[in-house]
């Protein structure tokens, strides 16, 4: 009873009273939620206009490019990151906490299937056919961590367990849960869901670093020695899990964070772009990006802020730590979503309708003075998957994954 009233209390300081039929479920869910922090954010809604074509203080970011160092000195990188794995030091992180909501796949997005090369295989297959490749190339079985959400998180363990790990060591592969926001419509009141409770979503991939402290999973790469870990989407074919030239930049270059990065292919293209402000490197997403920074070229007509981040980032264990302790900032997304209204009938609107409220990994970069930036290539690192049909979809990661096996293996 006790609860009932505190969160009646609750929602009514925080002009939910929309929540009408309140039963113990709600009640304990409500008390969960940080009213006071959701109140802020959406007052954030309406202020983020104006910070739109703020360009002040920013400067293009320098990459290393590949194509423009000698052999020797790229062998050398290759060279200092593979010793490091092969020291069982690296370790990989995967980021499969989506809602994979634009692919409409009915499961985890890492359980998406698709024939490649004749096959049949999933995003996690794949991925952990990457892991083994490396425990035949370097000897050495590596830590894996899966970041699920509440929403995925055991249709997940139950695929991994399905398949029987798709042959890995099972006790090398761990599931961690990320965490949640409610969604707001547009005039700041939670939406309630088909099941009668306040309707959450993943609160962005930036959520991992917390989300590590608070299920041990810092600690446990603490007992294993873990000195590297590489983060990456389950939604990109071509991503190298174990990349050795990035892992050796970064020990070479003593930074605390690596990014792989690829051009931009046009000024439209929707992938967050890298440049400095105040100093530090910094990511824009293609939703916030100023226009005179989305079209800014320099005098041989190439974008200026071109490089492009891709989700493939390399962390030290001190960069992880520190980005778990710190409040990386929310960014809002205008989505559309399913919900029942005060009359319980279930509404599926036509138009964006909420906001959702995330955290992107990339935010952590400007934790630190320097990160190391390595240019990669399209057509070998990035195949990702997005969209049902066209741009980034299957079709097209498909064929970008069979070209570039044909012309690698
Ligand atoms: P995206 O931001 O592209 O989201 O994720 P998504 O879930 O794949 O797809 P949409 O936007 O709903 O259509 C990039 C990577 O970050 C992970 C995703 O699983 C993917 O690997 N991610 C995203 C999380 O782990 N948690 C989140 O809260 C959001």
């Amino acid at each position: 009873m006790e609860e009932m009233d505190k969160a009646r209390e609750i929602l009514k300081k925080y002009n939910q009273t929309h929540i009408k039929n309140l039963n113990k479920e709600l009640a304990e869910q409500v008390l969960k939620i940080d009213f006071e922090q959701l109140q802020e954010l959406y007052e954030q809604v309406n202020n983020k206009v104006a910070d739109s074509d703020n360009i002040d203080n920013i400067e293009p970011v320098k990459a290393i490019n590949p194509s423009k160092i000698s052999k020797e000195e790229l062998d050398n990188y290759i060279k200092i990151g593979e010793n490091k794995v092969r020291s069982g030091k690296f370790a990989v992180a995967i980021m499969a906490g989506g809602q994979g909501s634009r692919l409409g796949h009915n499961g985890p997005k890492g359980t998406f299937t698709l024939t490649l090369n004749s096959k049949q295989k999933s995003l996690f297959q794949i991925i952990v056919e990457k892991l083994q490749d490396a425990q035949k190339k370097y000897n050495v079985t590596l830590s894996c961590y899966i970041m699920t959400s509440p929403e995925n998180n055991d249709d997940t363990i139950d695929f991994f367990e399905k398949n029987n790990y798709f042959g890995y060591p099972k006790e090398y592969i761990k599931f961690f849960e990320q965490g949640e926001q409610p969604l707001l419509d547009k005039k700041g009141k939670v939406l309630i869901g088909e099941n009668g409770l306040i309707k959450l979503a993943s609160d962005g991939n930036g959520g991992i670093f917390y989300s590590m402290a608070k299920n041990g999973i810092i600690d446990d790469m603490k007992k294993k020695n873990i000195e590297w870990v590489f983060i990456g989407s389950v939604d990109n074919l071509l991503v190298k899990y174990v990349d050795t030239l990035l892992l050796g930049i970064a020990i070479d270059k003593k930074v605390k964070i690596a990014t792989r990065t690829i051009i931009k292919n046009s000024p439209y293209e929707k992938v967050g772009v890298l440049c400095k402000r105040n100093g530090k490197v910094k990511v824009i997403e293609y939703t916030e990006i100023p226009k005179k920074m989305r079209f800014a070229v320099d005098e041989t007509g190439e974008m200026i802020y071109g490089e492009s981040h891709i989700m493939c980032n390399l962390f030290n264990i001190e960069a992880i730590e520190k980005a778990s302790t710190k409040e990386l900032k929310y960014h809002i997304a205008v989505k559309k979503s399913k919900y029942m209204n005060e009359d319980g009938i279930i509404i599926e609107p036509t138009e964006e309708n909420c906001y959702k409220f995330e955290k992107f990994i990339f935010d952590s970069f400007c934790l630190f003075d320097e990160i190391a930036i390595l240019r990669g290539k399209r057509e070998e690192d990035f195949a990702p998957i997005k969209n049902e049909k066209g741009i980034d979809s299957p079709e097209t990661a498909k064929k970008m994954y069979e070209e570039y096996i044909a012309k690698n293996v």
